[in-house]
């Protein structure tokens, strides 16, 4: 049976709506998640919800304990996460308050434990990652956003970079010619993890501003809030077809 959960970024911090059932704060092998796993119901649906960046929101993108968020969600039980997370758009479709789900991602972040395959291994596992996102979930991601009216990118590749800084012109520049839509700080090691314990993983990516020297000028919180308000706004109801649509 499929148990979801929803990890939620930037700008989401809870969940509108959610009826709340119960908090399980877990310790895992790999040390503490980023905060207490939310058992809820929304829309008839149970799911569990996590803060990645805790809450309140405290913990920077380079600071999230990936391992621990995600061993301790295989360890509730969950089969299939929805990534939500705030990004910068390079490519022109990226405008800010947009939604992308993306297909591919690049990870220029350093430094971040990003296995579960060290230590005392039996053997070397290298898992398959050509295509980083579970397929089916897209899909299914792609037509609730349909079902709520919320015009979406349904592919775009994503660049995971370390931050917590943003980007300079020249990396965005940089990224942009390698093929990257979108930018953002925490799709990595996050998705990878997830494949690595065979977990279902899909990122539905708020955009928050445009990616350094896009546009004139710089980039400031308060663009950035005010984007990513309407934008969470609009992926809170693709959250909530999609809970609706796979509930039968
Ligand atoms: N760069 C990286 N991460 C981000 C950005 C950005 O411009 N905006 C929101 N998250």
């Amino acid at each position: 049976m499929t148990k979801l959960a929803i990890i939620g970024g930037t700008g989401l911090t809870q969940l509108a709506n959610l009826n709340i059932l119960k908090h399980t704060q877990l310790s895992t092998p790999f040390g503490v998640p980023s905060a207490a796993y939310v058992h809820g119901e929304l829309n008839g649906r149970e799911l569990l919800f996590l803060a990645r960046h805790g809450n309140p929101h405290t913990i920077p993108p380079h600071k999230i304990n990936y391992r621990a968020n995600i061993w301790g969600l295989k360890e509730l039980g969950v089969t299939q996460i929805i990534a939500v997370a705030a990004v910068g758009g390079i490519s022109s479709a990226m405008e800010p308050a947009h939604i992308a789900i993306p297909n591919q991602l690049i990870d220029y972040s350093y430094e971040r434990k990003h296995t579960f395959f060290e230590g005392d291994l039996q053997q070397v596992t290298h898992i398959d990652f050509s295509y980083p996102y579970t397929e089916s979930l897209r899909t299914d991601l792609i037509a609730a956003a349909k079902q709520a009216k919320v015009p979406v990118s349904n592919n775009g590749t994503y660049g995971c970079t370390q931050g917590p800084r943003l980007e300079t012109a020249a990396e965005i520049r940089r990224m942009q010619q390698d093929g990257c839509d979108l930018v953002g700080m925490t799709g990595m090691p996050e998705a990878a993890l997830a494949r690595e314990l065979e977990l279902e993983y899909a990122a539905l990516t708020v955009v928050a501003n445009w990616g350094a020297g896009i546009v004139a000028g710089e980039i400031t919180m308060a663009e950035i809030e005010q984007h990513l308000h309407k934008g969470m706004a609009n992926a809170a109801l693709i959250l909530q077809a999609f809970l609706t649509e796979s509930k039968n």
